[in-house]
């Protein structure tokens, strides 16, 4: 079986309040899924579902072929769940808070040391075995607390937010950690407000806003379903006036404006496109073909605020 996780027609209301509506998603095997949204998007919501922590008001989710609601002890034998607090461990060493949760666990006695070891080694905090959990900086703790979810060695791990209030530096010592779990064969669900730093390392990625999903795919399954429109810019040698009038025969291109208008060097010629990759290739083959003097032709990207502000506006029902 190759998807581990499905999500089928998953609603979650409070009295009046939908906080999931109607999701719908599928998780392969070792993907990396990241789980977009701004507060209250409904994020948490549908990992407390999948983690059986929360019980949904409809629908359905499979976790490992078990459903959530049905099976509860399988599924939790086969995810590791980071939440999105660090709960308060006082006078709890970091080793032994790792041993409580692999006790939890019912890992056998005789295995822990090691297993503690291998654990704090991944996470590199193996300095701080004997240091107090308190004693820890909020970037340890969130680490400290992703050892804690593989305690178990679970297939899927589930994490809200494993990123946040971390520094620039212990963000991407948290990215490095989450490909090298992916290298080990993991699937990761995790949630992050920072659409930037879950593109490179996501296989999937999904957009909540207001409890729905909004939009689905790889970053540029996404721009499409979006139709965020794409910035293509041409130099050319000599005037532009025949490229212009070329381009405004092309029913994918709209808004054709040439550098005076733009401040722009004057042998520039700007269009907004529509169509994808292969049609933008075909276009350019035939203005090459018709001997437009090309020199470059170049996408000006829209980045990835572009995307999650125009799916969160709204613009996709
Ligand atoms: N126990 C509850 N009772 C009532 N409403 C709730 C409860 N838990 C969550 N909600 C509401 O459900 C909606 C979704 O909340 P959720 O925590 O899933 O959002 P989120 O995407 O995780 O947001 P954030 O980015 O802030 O963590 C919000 O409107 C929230 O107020
Ligand atoms: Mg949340």
């Amino acid at each position: 079986m190759t998807n581990i996780i499905e999500i089928t027609g998953l609603t979650k209301t409070y009295s009046k309040l939908t906080a999931l509506q109607d999701l719908n998603l599928t998780i392969q095997r070792g993907e990396v899924f990241g789980f977009i949204g701004p507060n209250g998007a409904g994020k948490t919501t549908t990992m407390r579902i999948l983690t059986t922590l929360l019980k949904q008001t409809s629908g359905e989710a499979f976790i490992g072929g078990y459903s959530v609601a049905e099976n509860p002890n399988e599924v939790r034998r086969l995810i590791g769940y980071m939440p999105d607090f660090f709960g308060v461990y006082e006078d709890m060493k970091v080793w032994e808070y790792l041993d409580f949760f692999a006790a939890c666990y019912e890992v056998p006695f005789h295995q822990r040391r090691g297993m503690i070891g291998d654990l704090l080694d991944l996470v590199d905090l193996g300095h701080k075995r004997d240091a107090f959990v308190e004693s820890l900086s909020r970037g340890m703790k969130q680490r400290l607390c992703l050892a804690r979810t593989l305690a178990h060695d679970p297939q899927v791990l589930i994490l809200d937010e494993p990123a946040s209030g971390l520094d620039p530096r212990a963000r991407i010592e948290m990215r490095e950690l989450l490909r090298e779990l992916q290298g080990m064969g993991k699937t990761i669900f995790f949630s992050s407000h920072i659409l930037s730093e879950v593109a490179d390392i996501c296989t999937s990625i999904g957009i909540m806003e207001a409890g729905k999903l909004v939009a689905y795919g790889n970053l540029e399954e996404m721009r499409r379903q979006l139709q965020v429109h794409r910035l293509i810019q041409v130099r050319l040698l000599g005037a532009t006036e025949p490229l212009k009038e070329r381009l405004l025969h092309v029913p994918l291109v709209q808004s054709v404006t040439d550098g005076t208008a733009v401040e722009l060097t004057p042998d520039i010629v700007r269009f907004d496109f529509t169509g994808d990759d292969m049609e933008l290739s075909h276009l350019l083959r035939d203005l090459i073909q018709e001997g437009l003097p090309i020199i470059s032709f170049s996408e000006e990207m829209g980045d990835l605020e572009d995307v999650f502000m125009h799916a969160t506006r709204g613009i996709v029902n």
